[in-house]
């Protein structure tokens, strides 16, 4: 089990210092990044993330030192010389290295690509249904770009888990829209709702694959937001992620002092959340189309690995 690292086109040690201290990424986050998960030694739905990347890239207007091809013929050959068949690729580029101003640097500064391949475990054939906390949305304007300000997000994910959940349930305008590092969807007699992938959310690889998985089962899916008070009526939660497949969700818990709906215009106190102060707000009645889901899921995985042996 090995784990490696890459900068500019140099192999590297993820632990040791190799990033200058005038990296846009290091001081203003001034950059994009992607996760890719690999089975059978193959990164999966690896255009769809590769696409993505440059959508990010273009949005922030970061010129990448390669084209989509050479992209995908970095990240195959990152998780080649890793060795790996479970893995987790992670890139990032950002708008490279200058002296520190908030202006974008000249031109001829290039941007800087760095990564890392990790071992994963396989999927698990039980997964433990987890708990979310639900939260407010603190994040900027465009989650919808896949940068890498994740500030909001690390707040939240240990909010969470400080209450003694899994991941944080954000609520913004009302709505439940996305989770700290996942897309979220409900079941509702028979049917899923997941948010329309405007502005507000990122528009997940494995959303989207879930979108054709539930098509192709006959499941119907509405991409519409479901406000925070329509949450009893829901039948099942599930997260999607690439890390996280398709994970099922068995409650959800609400902290009496952080509301979600409407957000205080109060500074927040810096706290710890405790799980003895979180309520729990919902719990699963049936997990049953989620749970055909994540086997449908983990089958067309391991069709896609077969179909190369
Ligand atoms: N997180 N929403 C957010 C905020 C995310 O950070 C992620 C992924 C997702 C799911 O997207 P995808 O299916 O493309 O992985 C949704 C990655 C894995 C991370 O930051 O580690």
């Amino acid at each position: 089990m090995s784990v490696i690292g890459y900068f500019n086109g140099q192999w590297v040690d993820p632990a040791e210092p190799c990033v200058p201290l005038d990296e846009r990424g290091h001081q203003f986050g001034d950059g994009v990044y992607e996760v890719i998960r690999a089975y059978g030694g193959r990164p999966f739905l690896l255009e769809w993330h590769v696409e993505r990347l440059f959508q990010s890239l273009e949005a922030l207007r970061i010129t990448p030192p390669f084209d989509p091809d050479g992209c995908k013929a970095l990240i195959r050959k990152l998780l080649e010389r890793s060795g790996e068949s479970e893995a987790a690729i992670y890139i990032q580029v950002t708008r490279g290295s200058a002296v520190r101003n908030h202006l974008f640097p000249e031109p001829s500064v290039v941007a800087n690509v760095s990564a890392t391949v990790r071992p994963v475990p396989p999927t698990s054939p039980e997964v433990k249904p987890g708990r979310l906390l639900l939260l407010p949305d603190e994040r900027w304007l465009n989650p919808w770009i896949k940068s890498l300000n994740l500030l909001p997000n690390v707040m939240a994910k240990q909010t969470a888990h400080d209450a003694g959940a899994d991941e944080a349930l954000l609520v913004r305008d009302g709505c439940m829209i996305e989770a700290a590092s996942s897309n979220v969807w409900f079941v509702q007699n028979g049917e899923l709702i997941t948010a329309p992938a405007d502005r507000y959310i990122l528009a997940g690889i494995t959303r989207r694959f879930v979108l054709e998985l539930a098509r192709d089962l006959g499941i119907p899916v509405r991409e519409e937001k479901l406000p925070r008070e329509r949450l009893a009526e829901v039948d099942a939660i599930f997260l999607t992620g690439t890390l996280t497949e398709v994970y099922p969700i068995g409650s959800v818990a609400e902290h009496p002092d952080i509301p979600c709906t409407p957000v205080s215009a109060a500074r927040p106190a810096a706290r710890t959340v405790t799980p003895e102060q979180v309520q729990v707000v919902w719990t699963a009645r049936d997990l049953e189309l989620v749970e055909r889901l994540r086997t449908a899921f983990v089958e067309r995985v391991r069709a896609w690995v077969g179909s190369f042996a």
